[in-house]
């Protein structure tokens, strides 16, 4: 579908019967197509249905604190010399991240559909934590599934999920990764259509969750709209997000799709190089083709198997991406680019050194691209970031390629019993 034929990208997107262009769709087992007709129905009623929104909306605000706080960067904004710099900082939501703004929304339809346990996949470990915080709020049984990896690396979030309540199971098949994560969710889902909810984490998966995270996501969009007009009194320039399946960067782009001179540019995994198995940009080498449920673009090899990835950030690891962005990618609205590891946890050391702000390792990768690209810009541009979510989840990882020594005594003295 040519974007030039398509007035406005939101309503498009937002009137999806389940494809996006040439992508998304359903290719689910026959045995949860009830289960997912049924969240569809549900959710369409509950987005026309202004009782949902009332209470949506208050539980955002009560329960995760938001509107999340809008931040210029005048240091390194004065130190790199271009465009000017703000963030979102979404890492100020309860539990640390973006992902809670979805998963308030799908526990309300849960709830609704008379659900009682929900099950979810994680690869960060942020959206298992949101995952496991409302189903304690809600009180619903939670079980949550994570790559073997991603359970090794992320390690405070799985104690914290099991504080709130939730189950953690590792995933010892494939790469271990997330992708691995989301096939055991659907096995779950399978076994168990009709009691359960899958309260998937991005903007991935079969319809109708592309559209659905998406639209629990948009509020970090129209919150941008609102304090850009009361700061500058205009739009911003650019918007940049990282991306991992999509939902931060969906959450920021969405609502100001039909603003054509607002730039959007999705920033991938490059990880530690441009070779199969050494990164995780989809939308940048990433092939077209079926996989959990939708179409879009995946990491194969040539023989059409997905292939492994690699990010330093274990949110950004993950093989697929929204077929909303795919689209978005084919109709030339928003730009991808790379950023790899080093420059991640280069951008982190200076956000943190300049600004005092410690980002998600996942966020870091949408700064790094950010802060080059403000070079190239003139001061009177206003480029925004979004940042998905706050370091600390990330310790173990960060404090490695910091102070690897340090780690390494302060565990062995943790083992040792001396506490010192
Ligand atoms: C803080 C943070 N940012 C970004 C992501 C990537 O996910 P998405 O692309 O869906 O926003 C994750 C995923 O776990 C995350 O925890």
């Amino acid at each position: 579908m040519s974007d030039t034929k398509i007035k406005s990208i939101k309503e498009y997107v937002l009137d999806s019967t389940s494809f996006f262009g040439e992508y998304g769709g359903s290719f689910i087992p026959e045995v949860i197509k009830p289960n997912l007709d049924e969240l569809t129905e549900t959710f369409m009623a509950c987005i026309k249905d202004e009782s949902f929104e009332r209470e949506l909306r208050t539980e955002l605000k009560q329960i995760s604190g938001r509107p999340t706080a809008f931040t210029p960067l005048p240091n390194l904004t004065e130190k790199i010399g271009g465009a000017q710099l703000w963030f979102k900082n979404e890492g100020l939501n309860h539990t640390g991240a973006h992902k809670i703004n979805h998963c308030i929304g799908q526990a309300l339809v849960a709830k609704r559909l008379g659900k009682k346990r929900i099950i979810a996949e994680t690869g960060a470990g942020q959206h298992g934590l949101a995952t496991a915080t409302v189903c304690a709020r809600y009180q619903m049984d939670c079980v949550i599934y994570m790559g073997r990896k991603d359970y090794n690396r992320q390690r405070p979030n799985v104690f914290w999920m099991e504080l709130l309540g939730a189950t953690v199971i590792p995933v010892d098949d494939g790469s271990q990764t997330l992708s691995d994560a989301v096939i055991a969710a659907f096995k779950d889902l399978i076994s168990n259509p009709e009691d359960t909810h899958y309260l998937l984490g991005s903007a991935v998966g079969p319809h109708p969750y592309p559209l659905m995270n998406t639209y629990f996501q948009k509020i970090i969009g129209e919150e941008v709209r609102e304090q850009t007009k009361e700061q500058f009194d205009r739009l911003p320039d650019c918007l940049v997000a990282c991306v991992g399946g999509g939902s931060n960067a969906l959450g920021l782009f969405f609502d100001f799709l039909d603003d054509r001179g607002v730039e959007m540019i999705g920033v991938e995994a490059g990880g530690r190089s441009t070779q199969a198995g050494d990164h995780a940009a989809k939308l940048l080498q990433g092939e077209k083709g079926i996989f959990e449920g939708y179409y879009s673009y995946f990491l194969q090899d040539g023989d059409g198997n997905i292939s492994d990835t690699h990010s330093v950030s274990a949110g950004l690891d993950y093989c697929g991406v929204s077929p909303i962005l795919a689209y978005l990618k084919d109709t030339g609205r928003v730009k991808f680019e790379v950023a790899d590891d080093k420059q991640a946890l280069t951008a982190l050391e200076e956000l943190s050194k300049a600004e005092g702000f410690i980002p998600a390792l996942e966020s870091a990768h949408a700064f790094a691209y950010a802060f080059k690209y403000a070079r190239e810009l003139s001061k009177d541009k206003l480029i925004v970031i979004n940042s998905s979510g706050r370091g600390e989840k990330d310790l173990f990882i960060t404090m490695e390629h910091f102070q690897k020594e340090g780690l390494t005594k302060f565990l062995k003295s943790q083992l040792n019993g001396d506490g010192s």
